[in-house]
């Protein structure tokens, strides 16, 4: 099973520097190791005020740099050392302080020397207060820095630790370590964009009661990762679901299959790509009542119609983009999904056992297209999302040429 860890072996550098923010970075620091990462931690004396250099230690297993008078390498020339070792160094929390020394080059401690002497990428992840964050002091050094390819991740507007509102919360430590991933990754869909369906619908009966389909959606919101991760554009049409999206993807809340057609309609003249991994319901309801209906104890029917397909619509369009099926089968599953496939007349379709795949975080896929299939042994839905955008991409490409 090939390893996707976009940040195995990676050397990644974290730099702190001195805000409230610095908690999130202990956080930061256990996704990046739990990704593969060799995480060496060096804090400015502010930092040291926030949070305990040992809580860093524990996390990544390294002792944490402070000093740069430390004497820690044999020609105590760590700045130099440190930063020629490594593959990226992030800065998070990055103070307006720390920002203006480092868009100005000064170097009067040991990370600020560090970044001065890398031959990395550098990211930032700045966290203040937002009129720190605006005056034009900050924007001018941000700029700056920006000019000089140094990679400004965030901030997020909110709640501050002051008790004020505005830009200036630093990003979540989710988002840092996505940010991270997204350096070493092969953007094999740059350019491209990318639609999604993902998730149930719902479809109402009266006013508290409805048919729907059991999808945590997280297959679906893997995938939208990681198109973003490799390049594309990513438009995101969800039904319900208690999942966050991805950042950088736009989202489309719908609830019924109705609705989610509509919005495909409108979002496909952008695609490239339409990947259809929304279990819609297949049947809607002939007339939904407003008002909650009353129990009885007589039978109650309800008349059901097809819902529109979806799938077929876009396959259907003379234009279509590249399309990609999923089939959750509950038996004969290859033969199922191929069946679909050809119904559908699909390049690619991907079939997972109903029962092992649904709300579960790890799934086995059949990727069934014209050259045959192929296995993708059980694996987290990340993992799998990640192989799976790498193999569209390929026969995308084969497509095209
Ligand atoms: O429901 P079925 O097994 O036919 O689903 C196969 C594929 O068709 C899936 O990708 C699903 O998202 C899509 N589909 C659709 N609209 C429907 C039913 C299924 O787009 N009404």
């Amino acid at each position: 099973m090939p390893d996707l860890s976009l940040l195995t072996s990676k050397r990644l550098l974290l730099g702190l520097t001195g805000g409230v923010a610095a908690y999130k970075a202990a956080e930061l620091a256990r996704l990046l190791v739990q990704d593969g990462a060799v995480v060496q931690t060096v804090m400015t004396e502010s930092a040291c005020h926030f949070i305990g250099a040992a809580t860093l230690q524990a996390l990544t297993g390294k002792p944490v740099f402070t000093d740069l008078w430390q004497a820690n390498s044999s020609n105590n020339m760590a700045h130099i050392n440190l930063s020629r070792e490594m593959d990226a160094i992030l800065i998070a929390p990055a103070s307006a302080d720390f920002i203006a020394k480092l868009a100005n080059g000064l170097a009067d401690d040991l990370l600020a020397t560090i970044c001065l002497a890398r031959e990395c990428p550098l990211l930032i992840a700045p966290a203040m207060n937002r009129q720190m964050w605006e005056n034009p002091a900050t924007q001018r050094n941000l700029a700056t820095l920006q000019g000089d390819d140094v990679k400004i991740l965030g901030p997020a507007s909110g709640e501050q630790a002051c008790g004020e509102f505005g830009m200036g919360r630093m990003l979540e430590a989710c988002e840092l370590a996505a940010a991270m991933r997204m350096i070493f990754h092969s953007k094999w869909l740059q350019g491209k964009c990318v639609l999604i369906t993902a998730g149930p619908t719902f479809e109402a009966i009266d006013a508290v009661r409805g048919i729907t389909n059991i999808s945590s959606g997280k297959m679906g919101y893997a995938l939208a990762g990681a198109a973003l991760e490799a390049g594309a554009t990513v438009t995101l049409v969800s039904g319900p679901v208690c999942l966050a999206p991805p950042a950088k993807a736009k989202c489309i809340d719908v609830v019924s299959a109705k609705e989610m057609l509509t919005a495909v309609k409108n979002e496909i003249p952008h695609a490239d790509i339409f990947i259809s991994v929304a279990a819609v319901a297949d049947f809607s309801v002939t007339t939904t009542r407003q008002q909650k209906i009353k129990k009885t104890d007589h039978p109650l029917t309800l008349e059901l119609m097809p819902n529109p397909d979806i799938l077929k619509f876009v396959t259907d369009l003379p234009e279509a983009p590249f399309c990609v099926g999923f089939a959750a089968e509950t038996e004969d599953l290859e033969k199922n999904a191929e069946n679909k496939r050809r119904k559908k007349k699909l390049p690619l379709i991907v079939a997972n056992q109903a029962q092992d795949a649904i709300g579960a975080d790890e799934s086995a896929l059949i990727l069934l297209d014209d050259n045959g299939k192929q296995y993708l042994p059980s694996a987290s839905k990340i993992n799998q999302a990640r192989l799976l955008i790498k193999h569209i991409a390929q026969l995308y490409k084969k497509q095209c040429d």
